[in-house]
């Protein structure tokens, strides 16, 4: 009797203890910036995912600067949080400060954009979208829009960033199987949409009619070509086809309206995964190096539909 009541105390104990555990975590999230639409969808999705889960969010904004996100690492590193998020602004130079959190015990799960370092063990997880897919997917499409000859203007995304070298990688893949396709600028507009207006006004300037197609890294961007266009008095949608990646609800809303011809999904909601690989990896499991969103390519045709329970 006495050894069952023991037993219930001790279970009880536990459920609780490893309730508050749980409960008690402080977990922090080093966020790029907010340069997007996309961006801000991902950091709602991670703060709201840790109010469910009772968790203590320590959020740091880099505001799109490499050096203040190592800053920002290593201040969550000081703090002693029980395990850092990171949405990496750029591919490479994070081998000293992911050390740094590592010699701590503090492991790192990141979302988003990959990394490039010498030993994998710094980092638990990646959990992203496939971007050289996605890129490939947009170039596939647009052949087949074209039948394989089109002019087109790139904008890029942030330099350095892994959705910037990927997403071009994967276009340029694809449209490299057709002799007709060529790009004839390619330029930086940081993935924000005030940028891609900027700099498709320069480059209509530069080259004016020759423009067929846009292939914008991100929506914002190519939403910001759609205003440059039209300030020139173009079409976008019709005299030039606009394609870009992310499907947030502004670009189904340019599709509804025709000014955008196609747009790749890239999931921002990662807060559910995100603490999921955080519980797992604190209660000491490995987790698979990478974990891969499923996305897909979105046409006109579909705007109207999605745009009504669209989450971002
Ligand atoms: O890393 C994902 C990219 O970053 C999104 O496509 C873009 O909108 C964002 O800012």
């Amino acid at each position: 009797m006495r050894k069952a009541l023991a037993l219930c105390v001790a279970v009880a104990v536990c459920i609780v203890g490893c309730e508050t555990g749980k409960k008690g975590r402080t977990i922090g999230f080093s966020q790029t910036g907010a340069e997007s639409a996309w961006r801000t969808a991902e950091t709602i999705s991670i703060r709201e995912e840790a109010d469910k889960r009772g968790v203590t969010l320590k959020f740091t904004d880099a505001q799109s600067k490499t050096d203040k996100q190592k800053k920002d690492v290593r201040t969550l590193v000081a703090m002693g949080v029980d395990a850092i998020i990171l949405a990496p602004i750029v591919k490479t130079g994070w081998d000293q400060v992911l050390q740094e959190a590592k010699d701590a015990g503090i492991p790192v799960v990141l979302v988003d954009r990959g990394i490039e370092v010498k030993d994998e063990s710094l980092y638990a997880t990646l959990i992203a979208s496939d971007f050289i897919e996605e890129g490939r997917m947009a170039g596939e499409w647009l052949a087949r829009k074209t039948g394989g000859t089109c002019k087109i203007v790139q904008l890029e995304g942030e330099p350095g960033s892994d959705p910037a070298i990927d997403r071009k990688k994967g276009f340029e893949e694809a449209i490299a199987k057709h002799a007709g396709m060529e790009i004839i600028a390619s330029q930086t507009a940081m993935f924000k949409r005030s940028e891609g207006r900027k700099v498709m006004a320069d480059l209509i300037n530069a080259h004016g009619k020759n423009i067929e197609a846009v292939y914008a890294h991100n929506d914002d961007m190519a939403l910001g070509a759609i205003q440059a266009l039209e300030a020139a008095g173009m079409k976008p949608g019709t005299d030039v086809i606009v394609l870009s990646i992310d499907a947030i609800k502004d670009a189904f809303q340019a599709m509804i309206d025709g000014k955008l011809n196609c747009t790749v999904e890239c999931n921002p909601l990662l807060g559910p995964l995100a603490f999921d690989a955080v519980e797992k990896v604190l209660a000491g499991e490995t987790l698979p190096k990478r974990i891969t969103m499923q996305d897909r390519l979105f046409e006109p045709k579909d705007a109207a539909n999605l745009i009504k329970d669209w989450k971002y």
